[in-house]
């Protein structure tokens, strides 16, 4: 039987209508967890609208994955204990409702240790191949199986390295060599990302990493940062899942899938607000439509070309020193390599948005002063540790550091 192909459902009601024809041309579905929850001040976990709106999608018969973004796979700092329990715990419950095949999340800490408490950086961030980073992420694989028995990890899209090329692969290659069912979600789209932004070739990647632990394949497009954002002028690919899948992505697709011989399952990823018209859903469909072809029949002929795989490291590298990371990921004006400056302003970017979301208020007030919001949230940013991961307590807590500086009089 040929590999199904899959489309990701994500929290958005026009996105959801205007692309439901795709879900007639797809084997699976996946979801992001933390996109049908909602917190309360407790900090424990409910289904919100959500839920109900992707489980009823049930009635298709297509079987779910479950893909998360943010529990922290490579650091789990002193504090963030309760938070990641309550997590373990949603995902246990809404396991009882999709039936997960299986359950991934990202290489890397979307939580980091500091002297205040852990820091949630809201994009997964790299934390090198230290023995430090794969004992975190081979404990972590351990408590997902405890409630999905699939489980994997996906080769992140990072601006920067702690380490040389080879340490990701080979790390990645030892953390899933011993246990059973633990698995590689390989993104293509991010591959492609790291070899250009890092400097290295894509193939000899997928060469050194041990492709039979392949459970899924995502591919994507994206588009490229604004060269006014980086003092350098220079422009990086970034991980938008908002273009077209690039013919990079779709020829490293045809090389690998014969050689990922427990693959199950081939995602499109497309983000919301990134489809706005039924020629953007033609052309997903489209671009499916060649998926569904490629994994019906990929290439035989491939196996002859490929590279010799990075050889293994000799050393492993030393953990690196958590405080002055987090300097650089909350201050990004004091930071001059291009790939970790870029990081720092997405983590900056995705907290803005999520004020936003979280808040009408937030919203009206950048629509009616966009400067005036945006030089708030800048002093905010720089001067409030981040901690809050749903935007509704992200939004209530810029409130209160506004009202603390007077900021809200002022408006
Ligand atoms: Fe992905």
């Amino acid at each position: 039987m040929s590999i199904p192909i899959g489309w990701v459902l994500q929290p958005d009601e026009a996105h959801l209508a205007l692309t439901a024809p795709l879900l007639d041309r797809v084997d699976y579905l996946e979801l992001a967890p933390e996109t049908i929850w909602t917190v309360d001040r407790a900090g424990r976990l409910h289904p919100n609208g959500f839920f109900a709106r992707f489980a009823a999608e049930r009635t298709r018969g297509l079987p779910f994955v479950a893909h998360s973004t943010a529990l922290s796979m490579c650091a789990s700092p002193p504090g963030d204990e309760a938070r990641r329990e309550a997590w373990l715990e949603r995902v246990a419950r809404d396991h009882e409702t999709f039936a997960f095949a299986w359950w991934t999340d990202h290489l890397g800490a979307t939580m980091l240790p500091s002297q205040k408490g852990p820091r949630y950086v809201a994009l997964p961030v790299p934390m090198g191949a230290s023995a430090r980073t794969r004992a975190a992420l081979e404990a972590t694989l351990d408590r997902m199986q405890g409630v999905v028995p699939d489980v994997g990890v996906e080769n992140t899209a990072f601006h920067f390295a702690w380490d040389a090329p080879e340490h990701e692969p080979w790390m990645l290659r030892d953390a899933l060599a011993g246990g059973a069912r633990r698995h590689l979600l390989l993104d293509l789209h991010n591959l492609v990302l790291n070899a250009e932004t890092l400097g290295y070739d894509a193939r000899q990647w997928l060469a050194t990493i041990d492709l039979s632990k392949v459970i899924e394949i995502h591919v994507a497009g994206g588009s490229w940062s604004d060269p006014r954002w980086l003092p350098s002028g220079r422009s990086m690919r970034l991980d938008g899942h908002d273009h077209d899948v690039p013919e990079a992505v779709w020829a490293l697709l045809a090389e690998a899938l014969p050689r990922c011989t427990s693959l199950r399952g081939v995602t499109l990823e497309r983000m919301e607000g990134t489809v706005s018209t039924p020629e953007d859903v033609a052309r997903l469909g489209g671009e499916l439509d060649r998926l569904r072809a490629l994994v019906s029949a990929p290439p035989s002929d491939a196996a002859s070309r490929w590279p010799v795989p990075f050889a293994r490291p000799v050393t492993t590298p030393a953990p690196f020193d958590d405080d002055g990371y987090l300097d650089e990921l909350s201050h990004a004006e004091r930071v001059h390599d291009d790939g970790r400056r870029l990081t720092a302003l997405l983590v900056a970017k995705l907290r803005f948005e999520r004020i936003q979301r979280g808040s009408d208020l937030a919203m009206r007030w950048f629509d009616a002063d966009p400067e005036g919001f945006s030089a708030v949230f800048t002093r905010y940013h720089a001067g409030a540790p981040m901690r809050e991961v749903f935007p509704a307590p992200e939004a209530e807590a810029f409130f209160a550091f506004c009202e603390g500086e007077g900021l809200l009089a002022r408006r």
